[in-house]
Formats: C-alpha cells, structure tokens, sequence
C-alpha cells in the first residue's frame, strides 16, 4: 500500500521527467551523448536518514516535522508501514512529513507490512515489530523476496523473538512480537542495516545490547537515535544502547542523498570542461568516500559550506574533472561505498587509469546482482571489464558505444548506465528504466537540466 499522495506524486514526477527525454516505451529511455555537464542542482531527501527518522518519529511522543524528506517509493513504503502500525503520518503545505508518534507500543496492524522494493524498510523495521506485543507479517517484492534476512532474523531471534521466514531466510517474514532482552553481537556482515535493526531492537529491550561492527558503516541509525533523544555509547566499531529510553518527536531537514548526488558527480567527473556545484548535500564521513575516490581519479572538489545538522554534517560542494591515478577500493573502503561502486565501475572505462574493486560481494545482493548487472551493461556497450570473485578490474581510457541496458529492475543501475551514456558513441536505451523512481523520481529531469548537448 502506498502513502496516499505519495503514488500520484510518482507518477506526476515521472511523468515529467520524460517530458525531457525521448521515450521509446512508457519505461524505456533514450539517452543521447553530451558535450559537457554544468550547472548547480539540489539532491532529493537521502534516503537513509528518511527511513531512520520515519520509523522514530512514530516511536516518539509528539509531532515530529520532517522537510526534504526522501520522495522515492522506498522511503514511502517505510511511511505506508509506519501508518498501518497506527501512525497519522501527513503533507504540510510546504510539503514536510508531519508523523504524530505512537510511543514505544505501536498499534497491530490490519495487514501485511509491504515493505516494497526497501531492504532499509524490512530490515530496521524487523528490529521494531519484534518488539511489540503482536504479530506482524512483512511482505515485499520478488526483488525483496529474493534477498537474505537472517543477518537480522539471527540477532533478534537471540533478543528472544520468534521469527518465521519463507524458504529458511527469505520474505515474508511472520515475526511474533515479544518482551525482548539485550545482547552481544558481533555481525558477519558490514552492514548498516543490520546494525540499526538491533540498535532499534535494543531500544525497546530489557537490559543493555550491544553491537560491534567487522568495520565501519554508516552511521545514521546512531545519529538518529541521539537525535530523537536517546543516549549511546560508542566506542571504535563497538555502540551500546540501553532499552527503555523514551524518545521525543524533532523538527528537522533532511540532507540531500550523496548517493543520488554521486551520478552528477562522476558524470561531472568525466568530462574535461565540466563545474558542478551541488547544494545541501549529506557530507558525513561514513557517506562522502566517493569524495576521496573522485579526488584520486582527478577531480578538484571544493567543500564551500559545512554545517551540523541533528549530528549530520551537510554542505555545498563543487566539482571540477582532471586526471588522475588508478585507484582501488577494497576491505572496509568497499563497505563504505557499496551504493556509489555501481556508478563509479560505469564511468572507470572514462577515467585515466580505471578503477579495480575488491571484497563486494555484497554487490551479489541488493536490489539487483548489481556485480554481474555491471558486468553484463560495461560489455554491452564495448568495455573491456573483468569480473573477479567479489569486484572488477576496469582499465581506463576506453572508448564505449551506445547499447541497449537492461536496469534489472535496479534503481541504481539504471541511473549508472544514464551517466555511463553520456560519453558512449550513439545513442543507449535503458529499458525499465522507470525503477529511478525507488529513490530519485526527478532523476532524469536533473540530468537533463545539468548536460550540454
Ligand atoms: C543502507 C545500508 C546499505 C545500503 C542501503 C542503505 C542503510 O545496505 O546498501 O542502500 O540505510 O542502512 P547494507 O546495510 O545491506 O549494506
């Protein structure tokens, strides 16, 4: 179910968008080559944030404001679930999510949970209804249906909650809520996801749970719970919550999304006479590698504002090619990118001396097989590429022609591939390329407001 308001708004976005494009089908897109990439842009809500502060919101008293919240379908289907748990979640006239919070105890929901396309959603949201005093089923689709969940079944199953899944560790998820207890745990997998879970979790726990990472990750689901009131212990790899914490509701702006900033960026990237300035964008540290690997590959990047925001660095930032050395991206640098390792294998052909990716294996399972999603659109439009175990070896200074893309119904390769398109020979169609709308329902309609022709 969708946030009402929510689907028309999509579809108006979307709709839009492709007045600016050519269209061969309601969901394929023709992108033509550029000359040049210029101009200023503000980037949608980051979709990270709004899902954190979606879901505390609802378990705060009060009326929490939230503006710039991320427009895209997953962060909708965290707002759909947060209502049929018993939230009144609405637009104020500038367009802000106004969430009415529940407290700690939510309300048993009518219906499945649809958690859509968002792994976010299903995730960190697992972490809360194992907490409540009834039963939730989770559903999403095939794409979720496909993607593992015992990294947060396991942790809360130890918390003491009982969890059904189908085919062992897959959605839908039957989660019978109960009284939990903290623990220790130390996930086999980097990920932000899996962590926030059981910090949730541990909020509506008994006693004191802790988390220690294999190696850093996002920190938003820290920074969100501190914001909302709570208090933590953090230390190296290693954060502490105690359960029982009440939270309060917050006004506050959400940064625009660094991983939806990353396509102009690199597109910015690989065109010698190209000035990007992007706005109110989330600088922090856990999110802005990108920064470091594009100032390797050559580009001048200007930070001209910083400022903190509930705990979360936001700035404007400016970007200007060059070139620059090969570089590599392995161990917990790869955690740190893993939603920006798409779009920066698609413009490595383009950079000076490429670009290799080791430890991605993750990359296996996210909304796509975005490793062999990579592989098979870089060939396709006559890139040399290998695909290793867990990365890619990419040469630079390669020439690529326009293709046919398929997005695998994954926002992030679709939008890759757009960028990749820009420097291609002729022209590239990307089919269901109407996935953009995940997390960036204007994408296109930027793009096209940032490239010469
Ligand atoms: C996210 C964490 C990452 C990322 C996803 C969003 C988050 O997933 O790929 O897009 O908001 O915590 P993992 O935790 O599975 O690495």
């Amino acid at each position: 179910m969708l946030f009402v308001g929510e689907g028309e708004w999509f579809v108006a976005s979307w709709r839009c968008a492709f007045a600016w494009l050519e269209m061969a089908d309601s969901k394929s897109v023709v992108i033509r080559p550029a000359r040049n990439v210029l101009g200023s842009l503000r980037v949608p809500g980051d979709k990270s944030i709004s899902h954190r502060y979606g879901m505390l919101a609802a378990l705060a008293s009060g009326r929490s404001r939230l503006d710039n919240f991320a427009p895209g379908a997953d962060c909708a289907s965290t707002l759909a679930c947060m209502r049929e748990l018993g939230c009144t979640i609405e637009r104020d006239e500038n367009g802000a999510v106004v969430i009415d919070g529940v407290g700690a105890q939510l309300i048993p929901p009518s219906q499945a949970l649809d958690c859509g396309n968002s792994g976010s959603t299903m995730r960190m949201l697992s972490g809360i209804v194992a907490a409540q005093s009834f039963t939730s089923e989770m559903i999403g689709d095939e794409s979720l249906s496909r993607r593992p969940m015992r990294r947060v079944m396991e942790p809360l199953r130890q918390m003491g909650a009982e969890i059904v899944a189908a085919n062992g560790d897959r959605a839908p998820l039957t989660i019978h809520g109960s009284r939990l207890h903290g623990i220790e745990y130390r996930p086999q997998v980097a990920s932000a996801q899996v962590k926030t879970c059981i910090l949730f979790a541990g909020l509506l726990a008994d006693g004191k749970t802790v988390v220690e990472e294999p190696t850093r990750t996002r920190d938003h689901g820290e920074l969100a719970l501190l914001a909302f009131g709570a208090s933590l212990e953090k230390r190296h790899n290693m954060i502490s919550i105690v359960g029982g914490q009440k939270l309060h509701a917050i006004e506050a702006g959400v940064p625009g999304d660094i991983s939806s900033a990353a396509f102009f960026l690199c597109a910015a990237a690989i065109f010698p006479e190209s000035n990007l300035v992007i706005d109110g964008v989330l600088l922090n540290p856990t999110r802005s590698a990108l920064l470091d690997v594009l100032t390797a590959m050559g580009s001048r990047i200007s930070m001209l504002r910083v400022e903190e925001q509930h705990g979360e660095l936001v700035g404007t930032i400016s970007l200007a090619p060059g070139k620059g050395r090969h570089v590599l991206i392995e161990g917990a640098l790869t955690a740190l990118l893993i939603d920006e390792l798409p779009v920066l294998a698609a413009i490595a052909p383009f950079t000076t001396e490429g670009l290799e990716v080791r430890d991605a294996g993750e990359l296996r399972v996210k909304e796509s097989d975005r490793l062999s999603a990579v592989t098979r659109n870089l060939h396709a439009m006559g890139a040399e590429i290998e695909q290793t175990e867990s990365g890619w070896r990419i040469p630079g200074g390669q020439r690529l022609h326009g293709a046919e893309i398929e997005s695998y119904d994954d926002h992030r390769i679709a939008m890759a591939f757009a960028i990749a398109a820009l420097r291609a020979e002729g022209e590239t169609m990307i089919h269901n390329a109407d996935c953009v709308a995940i997390s960036y329902p204007a994408f296109f309609e930027d793009l096209e407001k940032l490239v010469e022709r």
